[in-house]
């Protein structure tokens, strides 16, 4: 379905951690991000000349607060602001305030039916004067989120139909891979079948195979758990590496992704649900993988 607005891209992914100066430290020093802003309840990150490609907030409980989506323009944000309601969605705006310390112009969140996860759209977030320096990984960008749901069907038939995510290809009941289009990327976002709802993982792109081999080694030494890969998915042709936060949840490196054109893209493919298809080298997850983070319900909206 065609939807009266276009996305240009996921802006950041806001996580909830436990202590919020030790996952400040590895994602600054193992992962690569730039710290670009620090509060006592929150710690800004970047990979790009964005203000933020990160939120990390000191919470109870580790999890996946918000994944935020930058949208073409202002007009299509009113749009999409006018759009959303229309579906019958409690739409929040973000207050001035919050506007300010996110340096954004204008932003509105709403929640995600079937799985409650907030989803934020915005427009126009402070570009900085001073350009990311990959530190100990190239990273090229903040890649895409996934997260497990118990409604697949539910949430995929919304993401599909009401927000316009194309799917790129797809397991039946069981994964699609979703580009927020017209974003070339293969997915900017996936979802998984689960018993409940909760992140899977956060991914980085990187610039050279090298900083996946690398990686696997850093980590490693600094005794950090590696839950899959490295490995090659089939769908998107990446080559990847899973690792875990301080909290436990689930960080991937991953090399390389198909791009989709605007027009005449091809076809979702239906995908065999064997392992091979997430990784065509053999490993498998361990059962630490995708597991830690649930989906923040209690913030407004
Ligand atoms: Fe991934």
């Amino acid at each position: 379905m065609e939807i009266p607005f276009r996305y240009r891209r996921l802006g950041y992914v806001a996580l909830n951690v436990t202590d919020l100066e030790r996952s400040a430290t590895f994602y600054n020093e193992l992962v690569g991000l730039k710290i670009s802003d620090r509060t006592d309840s929150l710690v800004a990150l970047r990979c790009s000349r964005d203000h933020h490609n990160i939120l990390l907030y000191r919470d109870t409980a580790p999890g996946l607060k918000r994944i935020a989506f930058e949208i073409e323009s202002p007009a299509d944000l009113s749009v999409a602001r006018r759009y959303i309601a229309e579906l019958g969605l409690e739409v929040v705006e973000v207050d001035a305030e919050e506007l300010k310390s996110l340096r954004i112009t204008s932003a509105f969140r709403f929640r995600i039916p079937g799985c409650d996860l907030c989803l934020e759209f915005f427009v126009q977030m402070m570009q900085l004067a001073q350009p990311y320096q990959p530190s100990v990984t190239k990273i090229e960008r903040l890649g895409h989120v996934v997260f497990n749901v118990s409604k697949f069907d539910v949430v995929l038939k919304f993401m599909n139909e009401k927000l316009g995510f194309k799917i790129s290809d797809f397991v039946p009941g069981f994964a699609a891979f979703l580009r927020c289009y017209p974003n070339p990327l293969h997915h900017s976002l996936a979802i998984l079948a689960g018993a409940d709802d909760h992140l899977n993982h956060v991914n980085f792109m990187v610039q050279d195979i090298d900083d996946i081999g690398a990686a696997m080694n850093r980590m490693k030494k600094a005794g950090i758990e590696i839950v899959f890969g490295p490995g090659r998915h089939q769908p998107s042709e990446s080559i990847f590496l899973y690792f875990l936060d301080p909290d436990g949840m689930t960080v991937e490196y991953s090399f390389g992704m198909e791009l989709f054109p605007e027009l005449a893209a091809r076809e979702a493919r239906l995908l065999e649900p064997v392992p091979g298809t997430l990784d065509a080298w053999g490993s498998v997850p361990t059962p630490a993988f995708g597991k830690v983070g649930r989906i923040e319900l209690s913030d407004a909206p």
